[in-house]
């Protein structure tokens, strides 16, 4: 009996030692680095920081709980960075913080931006949303806009093997083309790697005897490089944007090229899309004889992707198609007009194409296939796995904004969101 007293009043001794450690266990794991942020204190905050992220999320959205705990980490891992960068989050869904989140354009959640110079310059957050991605973009990010390569080495790692990376090979760090560069390099440093050089012959591709100054384009498909000598700021973002287009963009479950597949899917031209099974046989043939086509179509206003069935189930129930109509060739111009050709062999591409330029090619109208599915878009949409959905008043009325992963890749991390409107027409995508 005695040993039985001692025993229960040694466990109370026991919890009140423990006690006190507990609750500053969980005290310490409740501290946010990430900083709250609202109507009253926004405008001040940022104006105080060079260099300060913000999230604008909702408490309900799926994507932005998914993110939370990353964006946490990562903000306790670069609150020791030196200097110090704060990342912040804003509550949008709030009432009183909603004319803050129209100031900053937020059409969905999470919108993330990167706010420099006391927020006189934003950016839109292109990075990764898993801890160690978002520490190393940010990071990036924070530091000048474009680095220095001083070896080969430092050549190879950054150029890396599947991004694009543009490199100025100057004879010297001054004059106006170098700050054209630099303006330019500040312009895009969210959606490019910038780097400078005095010596070509570090670079790994591309004549090494110029000495400048030229822009070399670095480019993991295609003709691999190009180079510039255009120094006007706008002529070098034009030539920016359209070498760092593949001719054909590929998608499959390659992460890195998701990039390339939000690129395709926000420029202004007419998609043409062409499913296919990437491993059945005759798929080359088909492959290379589209991308003939491609090339011959680029400069006259369409788009091309090829897309493995496999990663393609999202845009399948998006556009209503069947797997067993591959390989089957999409075109959707942006007002939804759609052109369809299924099961075809590679030497229907040229002539259907052709057609199809020519103005020969009805296009879907409701009683046929693909628009039955479109008669019916909620459905549609909840098939490709809708996320969240977004009420935004506007002058007009309502808009509705849904955010839809289109492709899953293999891990659902890597999807594609894009906002529909009201017409479930495709507005806009993100990584
Ligand atoms: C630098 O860019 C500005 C603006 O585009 C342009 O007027 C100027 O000619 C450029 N300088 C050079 C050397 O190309
Ligand atoms: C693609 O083709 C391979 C090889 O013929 C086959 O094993 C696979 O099931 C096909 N996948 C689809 C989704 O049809």
């Amino acid at each position: 009996m005695a040993g039985t007293v001692s025993t229960c009043f040694f466990f109370v001794f026991l919890l009140s030692l423990l006690l006190p450690f507990q609750i500053s266990a969980e005290e310490s794991s409740e501290k946010e680095f990430v900083l709250t942020l609202d109507h009253s204190n926004f405008h001040d905050t940022v104006s105080k920081h060079d260099f300060i992220v913000v999230e604008f999320y909702a408490p309900w959205c799926g994507h932005c709980k998914k993110l939370a705990p990353e964006y946490e980490k990562a903000a306790s891992i670069l609150s020791s960075h030196d200097p110090p960068i704060v990342l912040a989050k804003v509550d949008a869904n709030e009432e009183k913080n909603k004319d803050l989140a129209s100031q900053y354009d937020v059409k969905g959640f999470p919108t993330i931006n990167i706010l420099r110079n006391g927020g006189k310059n934003v950016q839109e957050y292109k990075g990764p949303r898993e801890a160690d991605g978002i520490v190393d973009y940010l990071k990036k990010q924070s530091g000048p806009a474009s680095t220095e390569i001083k070896s080969a080495d430092e050549a190879t790692a950054f150029i890396g093997e599947n991004k694009v990376a543009i490199v100025g090979v100057f004879p010297k760090f001054s004059g106006e083309e170098f700050d054209n560069f630099s303006a330019l390099a500040e312009k895009l440093r969210s959606d490019y790697d910038f780097g400078h050089t005095l010596n070509a012959k570090l670079l790994p591709r591309g004549e090494s005897s110029v000495s400048g100054p030229v822009v070399r384009l670095f480019k993991p498909f295609d003709e691999l490089f190009v180079d510039f000598q255009d120094f006007n700021v706008e002529a070098l973002e034009k030539f920016v944007e359209e070498s760092s287009t593949p001719v054909v963009t590929v998608f499959n479950n390659e992460p890195s090229n998701h990039p390339f597949v939000v690129k395709f899917f926000n420029s202004p031209n007419a998609k043409a899309m062409l499913f296919i099974n990437f491993t059945a046989e005759g798929a080359e043939a088909i492959k290379s004889k589209y991308r003939e086509a491609a090339e011959q179509y680029k400069q006259q206003g369409v788009s091309f992707l090829v897309g493995d069935v496999e990663s393609s189930q999202g845009a399948f129930q998006y556009f209503g198609l069947k797997e067993e109509q591959v390989p089957l060739i999409i075109i959707q111009h942006n007002d939804g007009k759609k052109f369809f050709k299924p099961n075809l062999e590679a030497d229907h591409i040229p002539t259907w194409l052709k057609a199809y330029k020519d103005g020969n090619v009805a296009p879907f109208v409701k009683s046929e296939p693909i628009p039955e599915t479109n008669d019916e878009p909620v459905k549609v949409v909840v098939g490709a796995s809708l996320e969240d959905i977004v009420f935004k008043s506007g002058k007009n009325g309502m808009y509705f904004f849904f955010y839809l992963v289109l492709f899953h890749g293999y891990q659902m991390d890597f999807g594609i969101h894009c906002a529909l409107n009201k017409k479930y027409h495709i507005i806009g995508c993100k990584l």
